[in-house]
């Protein structure tokens, strides 16, 4: 996958938390140092890069003139547009003037976890800063989602690869998320399905079904309408995801799911 000509890549942090960058920090194979000094040409990203200010907004500028059209756009955060967006301003931009003027320059936008994809967390009702995800301010580019709060790095890794590979984005579902993340409902390869199946559920965070890993639905899971493949794939190296731990599946790659899967927790 090691290409000569490694495409390079402006990486913008909107309304967001920064989790999503923590989350691809914790891959290994290949790990962060592997993706931006092999694979990728990282040319801004505001929490890896060693520059600050003046000199971060000149590598931007840089950036955006020295491969204009050729630029992959990797967005984490939703975009506010409320008042003019004044609610989030980095180096006196708005997020919305900072994701237009990127995007004009990019071949394809990544949307990089839930907040960028759908809003997220910021979006959740009232919405007080008016946040829209990014979709829907780019609107004339190849644009692909990949969302979870937070996302798992495997599925940017492996759409980066993808792209690499095939130079185009891979298969999207309605919701433009690649497909072969989020094709299959989290249900679907729990492994505490065979005690759904049967019948045996916890009824109460600690009860002696939770302590032998029976089934978590009726305290809140909403693994049955929720798609992603974090049963498969899981987290950090560690072999661990939510529902392994004990939590059920709070529907983080759904859009809306702050307003639209609660309550996450029922007894
Ligand atoms: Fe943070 Fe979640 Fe938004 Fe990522 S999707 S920036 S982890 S709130
Ligand atoms: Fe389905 Fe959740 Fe039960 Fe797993 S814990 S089987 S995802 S309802
Ligand atoms: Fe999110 Fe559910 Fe996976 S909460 S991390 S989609 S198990």
């Amino acid at each position: 996958l090691k290409d000569p000509a490694r495409p390079p890549v402006v990486w913008l942090h909107l309304v967001e938390c920064t989790g999503c960058t923590e989350a691809l920090l914790r891959t290994s194979h290949p790990d962060v140092a592997s993706l931006i000094l092999d694979l990728i040409s990282l040319e801004y990203h505001e929490t890896l890069m060693a520059a600050a200010g003046h000199q971060a907004e000149e590598n931007l500028e840089r950036a955006l003139e020295k491969y204009s059209g050729k630029l992959i756009c990797v967005v984490e955060g939703g975009v506010s547009l409320k008042d003019k967006g004044i609610y989030c301003k980095i180096s006196g931009h708005t997020t919305l003037e900072l994701l237009k003027k990127v995007a004009k320059h990019s071949s394809m936008v990544i949307a990089y976890g839930t907040c960028a994809s759908f809003g997220g967390v910021a979006a959740a009702s009232p919405n007080p800063t008016g946040v829209v995800g990014v979709s829907d301010v780019v609107k004339d580019k190849p644009l692909i989602n990949v969302p979870g709060c937070p996302p798992n790095g495997y599925n940017l890794l492996a759409t980066i690869a993808y792209i690499l590979t095939f130079n185009k984005l891979p298969e999207v579902d309605y919701l433009k998320r690649p497909k072969f993340a989020y094709g299959r409902k989290i249900h679907d390869h729990c492994e505490r399905r065979p005690h759904f199946d049967e019948g045996r559920f916890v009824e109460q965070f600690g009860d002696e079904g939770h302590k032998k890993g029976y089934c978590l639905y009726k305290v809140g899971c909403k693994g049955p309408v929720t798609y992603a493949n974090c049963p498969v794939i899981r987290f950090c190296d560690a072999g661990v995801w939510p529902v392994s731990a004990g939590h059920g599946c709070i529907g983080c790659t759904e859009p809306d799911c702050w307003d639209t899967m609660i309550p996450f927790y029922e007894h």
